[in-house]
C-alpha cells in the first residue's frame, strides 16, 4: 500500500495533494486524509459538508500513462466501483448515480471530485477527492440529501481501518484497469448504476420526461432512451434525476 498522509486541518486535500506533487513527486497512490476541511470542494462548484472527526475526507494521485483524455471517465467508473465494493462490505442498498455520486436507496452516502490534468490527447495526472459520511449525525445542510452510514445502521465505524479498505480497494481497481481490466470495470459500473432498470424521471433544459439508461459512453455520456423510444445522449449536468 502507498503512503497515508494523515493530516488535522486543510482547506481541501484535493488541493494540499495538489500543492505536495507541485513540491515533489509523489509515489503512486499516495493518500492525503483531513479530520476537517476548512473548504472541503465539491462538484459544479459547491462546498463539501463534512463534521470534523466523523468522516472521510481524502484525496489520492496516480499518474496513468497511455490513458487517453477521451477515455478519462474509466476514472470515475474505477473509483466508484471500489466504493461501492466497499461499502457493500458494511451497509446494503449501494448503488452509483451517473456520473459518480455513492448513493444508497435515494440518499447520498458519498462523493467523488476527479480533477485530471492533460497532457496532450492523454491524462497524465489525476486527483481523486472522495468524501464518504461515516458517523455523522446530523447535517446542516440537506442538499444533496445526505446520509451516512451511522444513521443506515446505528454503528460507529473505526474510520483508519475504512480508509485503508476504501484505499487498498482504490489502488487494486487502478492497477486492473492498467492491466487491461476496462472492460470488466466497466460492466460493474454499469450493473452498480442507481435506477438502471425501468423507466424514471429526468430532466433536460426542455423539461421532465420518463426514460430508461441505455448505457454510459467511455466519454462519460450518459444514453436514455425516452416514452416514445428516442435516444437521447447527455453530458455531465445536461441532465438530471428528479
Ligand atoms: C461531490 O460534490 O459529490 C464531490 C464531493 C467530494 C468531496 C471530497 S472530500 C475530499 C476531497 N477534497 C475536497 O475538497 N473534495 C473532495
Amino acid at each position: 500500500m502507498a503512503t497515508i498522509i494523515q493530516l488535522q486541518e486543510v482547506d481541501s486535500t484535493n488541493n494540499y495533494l495538489r500543492a505536495l506533487q507541485e513540491k515533489e513527486e509523489q509515489e503512486e497512490g499516495t493518500v492525503v486524509a483531513a479530520y476537517e476541511q476548512s473548504a472541503g470542494r465539491g462538484q459544479r462548484g459547491n462546498t463539501w459538508e463534512a463534521e470534523a472527526g466523523k468522516n472521510l475526507t481524502f484525496s489520492m494521485i496516480f499518474h496513468p500513462q497511455e490513458l487517453m483524455a477521451s477515455d478519462q471517465f474509466i476514472i470515475s467508473q474505477l473509483v466508484s466501483t471500489a466504493i461501492k465494493e466497499v461499502l457493500d462490505r458494511y451497509i446494503p442498498d449501494v448503488s452509483i448515480k451517473w456520473p459518480n455520486d455513492i448513493y444508497y436507496q435515494d440518499k447520498k452516502i458519498g462523493g467523488i471530485l476527479i480533477e485530471n490534468d492533460l497532457s496532450g490527447y492523454e491524462v497524465f495526472q489525476t486527483i481523486i477527492g472522495i468524501g464518504i459520511n461515516v458517523n455523522q449525525d446530523l447535517f446542516l445542510t440537506n442538499a444533496p440529501n445526505p446520509v451516512s452510514m451511522y444513521q443506515i445502521t446505528g454503528e460507529e465505524y473505526d474510520l483508519d481501518k475504512l480508509l485503508n479498505e476504501f484505499a487498498s480497494q482504490i489502488y487494486i481497481n487502478y492497477l486492473d484497469m492498467l492491466d487491461g481490466a476496462e472492460h470488466e470495470i466497466k460492466e460493474v459500473y454499469k450493473n452498480s448504476l442507481y435506477r438502471r432498470k425501468g423507466m424514471h424521471a429526468y430532466e433536460d433544459e426542455n423539461g421532465i420526461f420518463l426514460a430508461e439508461v441505455v448505457k454510459t459512453e467511455s466519454t462519460g455520456h450518459l444514453v436514455l432512451r425516452d416514452s416514445e423510444g428516442i435516444v437521447r445522449r447527455y453530458a455531465f449536468k445536461e441532465v438530471r434525476f428528479v
